[in-house]
């Protein structure tokens, strides 16, 4: 009689956004005259940018033609496209990493949730506190976090790292020594971001305690300030205990399109054993690679016309960003988030709990948002807006919660 993978059978509730996408489906459906404005889930509302779109269209042309047409991509992707993200997200920000240490895919949501497959089931994680649903829960799924609380909310054998309004939303150096440590900056879901300099602490201490950092920087295109940093190889020794996840999604619109991309630095090892040969391994074994015409509107995010472009819509949503932040503001409540990241950080008001302000807002204002403590126990009497929403549908929202 087969068995199943017990540790699914210890996930609380269904996925986050899911659940969420389920409560407003059922309030549509109870309420079909009702325009619901969802700024919820962080995905783009704004079309493909036009090189985007035209490189499309070409790699379609050449899937046409027997002389151009392409099958299965190479292993760790098409070299057009290493070579694009190591040139610019990489050695023009002063960054030493090379086009074989990239590894392209189909995003970072996987990437993340994949990547714990190539440590052993005994290291340890520590997470911020709230955090990105997928990294606990993928290593629930792999049996690493020990036992739920459902009281605390939080797993026996995962480190917890608060981030709250007291720290500025940044993690302290964990009293535990942890083997694995998952960092997104800038932050999903408090919009928070730290400098280099308090990177810099991070990739020292994991290098001292032999710990190796999962760094998440989906959100780098959103930084407006100058000491942030865009990738954690800006910080000295991150060879040697970093892995980093990219995304398309969000500065690029690729929500639909799917593709991003990982970068382990050969330097990195445990003992003799690199961890980009396991990820090759991996990736070779489990992955067919992201498709030639998708791939080819990823080097498109790199021209110059791409470049600008998507400048463009990058500020588009950071508008969107202010008028949430600033019409929160003005309305009375506490907010943080919106400058460096397209997420806006908020206290509930009248100490209402997440959930019952989710419900409050959808029942009574038609917009979504996401619960604080869907991201963790720190994340409880907070909410989290996304900027992502088209100007229109954001101007409104916040003049509908002004009302309320
Ligand atoms: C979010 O809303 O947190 C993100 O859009 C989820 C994701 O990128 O997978």
């Amino acid at each position: 009689m087969f068995k199943i993978n017990e540790n699914y059978l210890k996930l609380p509730g269904s996925y986050l956004f899911s659940t969420i996408a389920k409560k407003v489906n059922a309030y549509q459906a109870e309420h079909p005259d009702c325009k619901i404005i969802r700024l919820g889930i962080g995905d783009v509302t704004q079309p493909l940018a036009p090189a985007i779109i035209t490189a499309l269209h070409d790699a379609v042309e050449e899937m046409g033609d027997a002389r151009t047409f392409h099958g299965y991509a190479p292993d760790l992707g098409y070299e057009f496209l290493r070579k694009a993200i190591a040139q610019n997200d990489y050695s023009d920000r002063g960054c030493d990493i090379q086009p074989d240490e990239i590894f392209v895919s189909d995003g970072a949501k996987c990437d993340s949730g994949n990547i714990q497959e190539i440590f052993s089931v005994d290291n340890k994680i520590a997470v911020c506190d709230p955090v990105y649903p997928v990294y606990v829960d993928t290593n629930v799924m792999a049996g690493r976090t020990g036992t739920y609380d459902p009281k605390t909310e939080t797993w026996s054998d995962v480190i917890y790292m608060p981030c709250t309004a007291e720290n500025g939303f940044a993690p302290q150096l964990p009293d535990e020594t942890p083997d694995l440590i998952y960092l997104c900056f800038p932050n999903n879901p408090t919009g928070a971001t730290i400098t280099k300099a308090q990177l810099q602490e991070w990739v020292d201490y994991a290098n001292r305690v032999g710990a190796v950092i999962i760094y998440d920087a989906a959100y780098e295109a959103y930084i407006s300030e100058a000491d942030v940093p865009h990738s954690i190889y800006e910080c000295e020794g991150a060879r040697t205990c970093a892995i980093e996840l990219r995304s398309f999604s969000k500065n690029a619109g690729f929500t639909g399109v799917r593709l991003g991309f990982t970068v382990v630095p050969k330097d990195l090892k445990c003992g003799e054993v690199s961890l980009h040969s396991l990820w090759a391994r991996r990736h070779g074994t489990k992955y067919n690679g992201a498709p030639y015409i998708v791939q080819k509107a990823g080097e498109a995010v790199y021209s110059a016309e791409g470049k600008e472009q998507l400048k463009k819509q990058v500020a588009y949503y950071m508008n969107n960003a202010k008028v949430i932040y600033h019409g929160l503001k003005d309305a009375g409540y506490t907010v943080s988030g919106g400058v460096n990241a397209p997420y806006i950080w908020l206290k509930t008001p009248d100490g209402m709990d997440s959930w019952a302000f989710f419900d409050f807002l959808l029942e009574k204002g038609n917009v979504v948002g996401t619960p604080g403590s869907g991201f963790g126990p720190s994340g409880e009497g907070y909410f989290r807006l996304t900027a992502f929403g088209s100007y229109e549908n954001t101007v409104e929202a916040i003049e509908r919660i002004k009302k309320l």
